[in-house]
């Protein structure tokens, strides 16, 4: 489909600083990347459960949940996650341009993806957060069964398996989850965004 010559830009009346100072905090995105099994799901939802907690504006996107709905015309072949991501991207922008504070979580496996995301947002808004767990503890907690059905060719392109996963190179924080546990893994990432003034 061709995009339109007849679309235009209009500017909202209320800014992204009149809803930071109207929230009391920033916005950003909390982008959690790593293997299925890494704990993406977990600790986004944990982080976010922390910042409603303290009353702050957030809100948690879900790789699996948003498969179901908003991208549920997308596969696993490598221009399918771009896309996914892409759209990911673009949603979380408006969470951000609302004033929230926006945890995904996504396999995000391409680095050129991932730095795509980074490119639509001011600098300091993205926090790439690499969840860091060895594939063979990954594989062995398996909570969906989804490593074992891979290893017998029953999921194609599955990621780590038969799909690369490249790691982030310079991410803003990394998270070892098999080496800290959930509540020291929120605690980093609050810290983190104490340390950068974001709430
Ligand atoms: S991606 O790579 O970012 O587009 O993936 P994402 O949208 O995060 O979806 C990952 C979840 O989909 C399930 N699933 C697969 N994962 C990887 N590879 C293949 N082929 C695949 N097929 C289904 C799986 O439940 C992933 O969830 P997590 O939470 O990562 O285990």
């Amino acid at each position: 489909m061709r995009k339109s010559n007849h679309i235009t830009w209009h500017q909202a009346t209320i800014s992204k600083k009149d809803r930071h100072l109207l929230n009391g905090h920033k916005s950003c995105v909390l982008w959690f990347t790593g293997l299925s099994g890494s704990g993406k799901s977990t600790l986004a939802n944990a982080v976010d459960q922390a910042l409603y907690q303290h009353k702050v504006q957030s809100f948690c996107l879900d790789g699996d949940n948003i498969r179901h709905g908003l991208n549920k015309d997308l596969s696993f072949r490598k221009e399918d996650r771009k896309e996914n991501i892409r759209r990911i991207g673009e949603v979380a922008k408006l969470f951000v341009d609302s004033g929230q504070i926006v945890s995904t979580a996504f396999i995000s496996p391409f680095q050129e993806d991932r730095e795509l995301v980074r490119s639509m947002f001011l600098e300091g808004e993205f926090i790439e957060i690499y969840l860091k767990c060895p594939l063979q503890v990954c594989e062995s907690r398996d909570p969906k069964g989804l490593y074992k059905k891979a290893r017998i060719g029953e999921i194609p392109e599955f990621t780590g398996i038969s799909s690369p996963y490249e790691a982030p190179t310079n991410p803003e924080i990394i998270i070892e989850t098999d080496r800290m546990t959930i509540e020291q893994s929120v605690i980093k990432v609050l810290s983190y965004l104490k340390g950068k003034k974001i709430l």
